[in-house]
């Protein structure tokens, strides 16, 4: 019963979406676990790009089917926008995504809180979308699930206490006009909720009983993750390939290996400390050459060189045997090509990422300069018909981080993707 968890190994936008679309077609599930539409996983399909926040990767191939687990937050007004979008585009989604009744629901008033939260002076820069809210509810009990959602008399009793919960935050007038808004679209949007509901756990059990393939895909990345990323400055859940267990309802054993995707470099939206930031010049020629800007919010991406300890960091918690080095055509022309393979702070040599707020903001990469490459990567379809420097940086990347790169991506599309090492990613 092979379950291969895909995992963020950086600060997210490392490319999953892609790379899950590439594997998706050898796979019958494919199952979001966490997150929510704060996600944005971009997949080019013969030119055409699509970008999914809430629907799994799979979506875009006929072939598997597609669960949101009940760690994923669902806005019902963003996967209505979402199934329309792939519907008028041609993609068949009823009777091939599942939606998990124990989800929690994203609501109006999660996304005003997160307004207010991010105007005041604790703000992390997140996407507005309503997550970190959300979990808070589901944490403090209070929150609405699709279950819940499902029951009308249910749903209207639990958005009234939700309110009165938060009344002060939000302001009486606003409460009742959120109130107002939310119960006003809440009739359409139930309607077009129900079919896709069900109990994915169950559903995706049956099938790994029946040997079925199933992929389990991440959103955001590991150093956002809820306990072991750059805390406060994380997301509200737990993308590590843990998270995907409770997240889809699945045991621990089910899962039978773990593909970590990083880009060639490092990128970060949002606030928060980022060690190997680089400066803004060269920031910017990166964020050009690899179009680094936010597939959910536009904001243009932070430009980091890569960072071992901090991948080092995600390995270990996610146990991640095999890597997906993405985007290696982008630090083409980059001479020398930067990697960190230590931090320095008081003194002392770090090799993964500190707990310390004081350390992980003052730490100082220690840089190692490799050989850079030129000429246009993208037109490569195997590893040999990349340039020596190149083959040569991704080798070395995998001896530092004794991890194999199955697969090396060069562009978005998808025959710019090969895999590199032997052996089967399914464990
Ligand atoms: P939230 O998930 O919207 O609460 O945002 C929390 C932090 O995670 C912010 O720094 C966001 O920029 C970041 N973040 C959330 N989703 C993504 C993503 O899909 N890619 C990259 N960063 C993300
Ligand atoms: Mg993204």
């Amino acid at each position: 019963m092979p379950v291969l968890a895909v995992i963020g190994a950086q600060w997210g936008d490392e490319g999953k979406g892609k790379i899950v679309h590439y594997l998706s077609q050898g796979a019958d599930w494919v199952v979001r676990y966490q997150g929510g539409d704060n996600a944005g996983h971009t997949v080019v399909i013969g030119g055409q790009s699509f970008a999914l926040h809430l629907a799994p990767s799979g979506i875009l191939f006929t072939r598997p089917r597609n669960a949101i687990g009940n760690g994923v937050v669902v806005n019902p007004a963003a996967l209505l926008k979402e199934v329309r979008m792939l519907e008028q585009r041609g993609i068949r989604v009823r009777g091939r995504l599942f939606v998990s009744l124990h989800a929690h629901v994203i609501l109006p008033y999660h996304m005003a809180l997160d307004r207010i939260r991010e105007g005041g002076r604790g703000a992390i820069g997140t996407t507005l979308k309503g997550i970190g809210p959300c979990y808070e509810d589901k944490v403090a009990r209070r929150g609405v699930r699709i279950a819940d959602y499902l029951e009308p008399e249910t749903f209207r009793a639990l958005l009234a206490a939700a309110l009165e919960a938060h009344k002060g935050e939000l302001g009486r007038k606003e409460a009742a006009r959120l109130k107002r808004e939310t119960l006003a679209a809440y009739p359409a949007l139930r309607r077009f909720l129900a079919p896709f509901c069900g109990d994915t756990g169950r559903i995706i059990s049956k099938a790994l009983s029946a040997k079925r393939r199933v992929l389990m895909e991440s959103a955001q990345g590991a150093m956002l993750d809820l306990d072991h990323g750059t805390y406060p400055f994380v997301t509200s859940s737990n993308p590590v390939s843990g998270g995907a267990c409770v997240g889809a309802g699945l045991p621990p054993t089910a899962i039978d290996a773990v593909l970590g995707v990083a880009k060639a470099y490092t990128t970060r939206v949002g606030l928060g400390p980022f060690p190997t930031e680089m400066p803004a010049p060269l920031a910017g020629r990166i964020r050009e050459k690899g179009h680094e800007y936010g597939a959910t919010t536009g904001r243009p991406r932070r430009i980091g060189w890569l960072d071992l300890p901090q991948l080092r960091s995600a390995i270990r918690v996610s146990g991640i045997g095999r890597l997906a080095l993405t985007k290696l055509d982008t630090l083409s022309g980059m001479d020398p090509i930067r990697v960190c393979t230590a931090y320095r702070w008081r003194g002392r040599l770090l090799d993964e990422f500190p707990a310390s707020r004081r350390a992980q903001r003052e730490a100082r990469p220690v840089y190692r300069d490799l050989p850079g490459f030129a000429g246009d990567l993208g037109s490569c379809r195997r590893l040999a018909d990349l340039p020596p420097a190149a083959r040569r940086y991704v080798r070395w990347i995998e001896r530092e981080l004794r991890t194999p790169a199955a697969i090396v991506s060069v562009g978005a599309s998808h025959e710019q993707t090969f895999l590199h090492s032997e052996g089967s990613l399914w464990g």
